[in-house]
């Protein structure tokens, strides 16, 4: 959560920080600020509280030259959401500005310690007392900048992301990490920070991902410098080459980011799945699995971590290799297992899923794993983030930037990834047969087009979705693969359109949930014809005998659930442990179209961030 962007160059700061802000703005908007340092070493910062427009207007007719900056998007942590508590923030003096992504946490100590000393606080922040712990250390120790930075973070527990300038000094800018994300662009003669490599796309395609515990001095006009925080010894210096294209980062001529990462589902998964399944469909090659065979052919067990939609994948993944590798699955939300005593042997192998690959939870889980022996694989989006790079192997899902807050795209290539990697090493330990390794690769081969038939249901859903825009609940029913499918409908919903709604197995629902149902409570059921069909049927006779209406995702020719249903979505027959890439883009739209109904910030829902980095 939190967006940094700093530059330093020969191009005005101003318009490149704000292009970075608004590109990172998914990372969260209660507030958003900037410093800007001129030539003569004088220092202009400006705030605003809310998204990154207000901090336009604020800044509009002042004075914004200057080519050395650094700028921040606020997801509140410590401290509401107001012009005070907005970063940059400065030191007592004022000539120290430091914009922070992460949490402090022994920011009360050190508060405590430094109001001893005299200095006092404008805000509630715990980046205020980084910024002053700064400024203190450099007095103390009559020392630069970058030796102050250095020796406050060794004082610092928690995780940052940071960027510091200092007044007067024009030509510098100190950054540094720890669990959370940095990245340095390398352009001609300037050089750009940021939380992600968003902003830096456009500028130079040469990134550096710092590491944790790294310290960089960018300095005009020398070469980038990053030591270790314990060392003086220059670190190493690995410049990769950035895979994005500006195209990716904007919509295109959608209405909001999300409904593009929706309609861009057929292209997504052909990315994903490129390369990946050959011999005409009766082979997947998933390289991170090949190359480790041996853990798997011999593994005990998986365990799966994730948040979130990532977490909602787990749980059809956990199907999925259950079904084909013979294997038992465990699907644990990473905050949990972290802190459940969990028990891991070195035959097991823990699968890690984030989109982002920087959620704190999930990469703590994996720390915890290695720790205790497990081989860790990764399945994740954004490549080079954190969670690929700390990982034993793993496969990215290709699904290029996702940017809506709510995930869409992702899921369907999480979820498509979770297939190959159960058919991958299903083949490899010999529990899957090659018709069923075929009948699903083909299907997977023709998935884009099955999505563009899905996709057709938009204006029918459109329409739909008016009926419902002012539902207080809505209940998300599916069994088998799909019940992970109505958690995430209804979590779509929730997140944009601030609908309560939940998600349950549609067997489960006459244990409770059905004392809710009602004339004013509308019931999605996911009713693929598979293997649970028939019994789905009984679910929705029993919605429908209580007075609630129910909206039915039934397959293509199936006309006899519109004489139960009081809404039919069709789409198109897949095999059955595909049915959830298909059944989850009409409850993707719904949700969609609802919020949008209500007048609401589809792509920045209120109070939530697209990546969790803290706890
Ligand atoms: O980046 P990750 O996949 O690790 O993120 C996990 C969740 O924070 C994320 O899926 C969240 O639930 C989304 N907003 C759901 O749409």
């Amino acid at each position: 959560m939190c967006g940094i962007v700093g530059y330093i160059g020969t191009q005005p700061a101003y318009d490149i920080l704000l292009q970075g802000l608004r590109r990172l703005e998914y990372r969260g908007y209660d507030s958003a600020g900037v410093a800007l340092m001129k030539d003569d070493g004088s220092l202009n910062v400006y705030k605003a509280t809310g998204k990154v427009a207000n901090l336009e207007l604020t800044a509009s007719g002042k004075d914004t030259d200057g080519s050395i900056g650094i700028a921040h998007t606020r997801w509140a942590t410590h401290g509401e959401p107001t012009d005070i508590n907005a970063h940059p923030h400065l030191s007592q003096s004022g000539d120290i500005a430091l914009v922070h992504n992460g949490t402090i946490e022994n920011y009360a100590v050190l508060r405590e310690a430094l109001t001893q000393h005299g200095y006092t606080f404008k805000s509630e922040t715990d980046t205020e007392v980084l910024v002053q712990l700064i400024e203190y250390i450099k007095e103390k120790n009559h020392c630069y900048l970058f030796d102050a930075v250095r020796e406050a973070l060794k004082q610092v527990e928690g995780a940052y992301a940071i960027a510091v300038i200092e007044r007067g000094n024009p030509s510098r800018l100190i950054a540094a990490r720890k669990s959370s994300p940095l990245v340095i662009g390398i352009g001609e003669g300037e050089t750009f920070i940021a939380s992600d490599a968003t902003p830096i796309v456009g500028f130079t395609d040469k990134v550096i991902y710092l590491k944790d515990n790294e310290i960089a001095i960018v300095e005009q006009g020398k070469p980038l410098q990053i030591k270790s925080l314990n060392s003086n010894k220059p670190s190493s210096i690995n410049i990769q080459k950035l895979q994005l294209s500006v195209a990716q980062l904007e919509k295109g001529g959608y209405d909001a980011f999300m409904l593009k990462e929706i309609f861009e589902q057929p292209n997504t998964l052909t990315d994903c799945i490129r390369g990946r399944i050959v011999d005409g469909g009766s082979r997947v090659v998933l390289s991170g699995v090949v190359e480790n065979a041996e853990k798997f052919r011999y593994a005990n067990r998986i365990i799966i971590v994730a948040c979130g939609t990532s977490w909602h994948a787990a749980l059809i993944g956990k199907r999925l290799i259950q079904e084909m590798c013979q294997l038992p699955v465990e699907v644990e939300y990473a905050s949990e297992f972290r802190y459940g005593c969990p028990i891991i042997t070195p035959r097991d192998i823990v699968v890690a899923i984030s989109q982002s690959g920087e959620t704190a939870d999930t990469l703590a889980a994996i720390q915890l794993a290695k720790e205790k022996g497990a081989f860790v694989y990764g399945i994740c989006n954004v490549v080079g983030a954190s969670i690929p790079r700390n990982t034993d192997s793993g496969t990215y899902i290709h699904v290029g930037p996702e940017i809506g807050v709510a995930s869409t795209k992702a899921f369907t290539g999480q979820v498509t990834v979770l297939t190959l990697l159960a058919l991958c090493a299903g083949q490899i330990r010999g529990t899957v047969s090659t018709d069923t390794v075929r009948k699903i690769g083909r299907a997977l081969i023709n998935m884009p087009k099955t999505i563009k038939e899905v996709l057709k249901l938009n204006e029918p859903i459109k329409d739909l979705s008016r009926i419902f825009t002012y539902s207080h609940n809505f209940l998300y029913l599916g069994r088998g693969y799909n019940y992970p499918t109505a958690l995430e409908g209804a979590l779509k919903l929730k997140e944009i359109s601030y609908i309560h709604a939940e998600g349950y197995p549609a067997a489960e629902m006459k244990h409770g949930p059905i004392a809710l149902i009602d004339n004013e409570m509308p019931t999605v059921i996911i009713a693929p014809s598979d293997s649970l069909y028939d019994k789905i049927v009984s679910n929705v006779q029993q919605v429908k005998s209580r007075g609630g209406s129910v909206i039915a995702i039934v397959n293509k020719g199936n006309d006899s659930m519109n004489e139960l249903a009081d809404y039919c979505l069709q789409i198109p027959e897949v095999p059955e442990c595909l049915t959830p890439i298909v059944s989850s883009i009409p409850l993707q739209l719904l949700a969609y179209y609802i919020a949008v109904n209500k007048g609401k910030d589809v792509d920045r829902p209120r109070n939530l961030a697209k990546s969790v980095t803290v706890e």
